[in-house]
């Protein structure tokens, strides 16, 4: 059987990084283009190796604190993105992210497919959430894609460096996701 944070799909791994894992965690998390929506960006490899460190490398997971999984490829093992949740009452926040030279060939989609699928199995009450920048189309399309439902605007309601940014939330409730695979999705 296999451990609790290893999750595979047809083309991914997910599973938590190794302090190996943060030159290239560096390497595409302190892009501009991928860090603009986002509240964290790694100015130097030690804050990618602190991240690791506090957000991931073991499989234990701690309320209120974010558990972060690296995507890889299957076959070469090679660490194409990152994603992650954090559980909150009754409510789970998800977050992702893909290298750019990965993106917009479904792998965002697929990976973030089998940590629903995860979360739902191992925290089945609850109810999973996101969030992202109206402007950030790619993430408000994946989303979209997973029929996450809307749920709420919340302008100027994140401080992203220095500047007020609009919010969208998204939600999923596992009833929800039973009957978006019974769509086939
Ligand atoms: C959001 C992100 C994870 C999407 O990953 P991805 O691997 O490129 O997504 P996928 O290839 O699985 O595409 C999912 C859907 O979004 C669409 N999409 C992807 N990039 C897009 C873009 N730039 N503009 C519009 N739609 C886009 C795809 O076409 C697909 O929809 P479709 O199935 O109808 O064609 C990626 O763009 C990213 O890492 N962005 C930077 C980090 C970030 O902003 N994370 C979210 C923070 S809230």
């Amino acid at each position: 059987m296999l451990p609790l944070l290893n999750l595979q799909t047809s083309w991914l791994k997910l599973h938590p990084l190794k302090l190996a894992d943060a030159n290239v965690l560096f390497s595409y998390r302190s892009l501009p283009v991928v860090y603009k929506y986002q509240q964290w960006a790694p100015r130097h490899l030690e804050e990618a190796m602190d991240f690791i460190r506090k957000y991931s490398v073991t499989d234990e997971v701690k309320p209120g604190n974010w558990k972060q999984l690296g995507i890889f490829l299957k076959d070469n093992q090679k660490l194409i993105g990152d994603c992650g949740f954090c559980l909150q009452g009754e409510q789970v926040e998800i977050g992702y992210t893909i290298s750019p030279e990965y993106q917009g060939q479904g792998y965002g989609k697929e990976a973030v497919k089998a940590l629903i699928d995860f979360l739902f199995r191992a925290y089945p009450g609850r109810k999973i959430i996101a969030s992202t920048d109206p402007q950030n189309w790619a993430s408000m399309r994946l989303l979209e894609r997973l029929h996450f439902i809307q749920s709420g605007f919340f302008p100027r309601s994140i401080k992203i460096r220095g500047r007020w940014k609009d919010d969208v939330l998204f939600t999923m409730t596992k009833e929800d996701w039973v009957s978006n695979i019974q769509r086939n999705l």
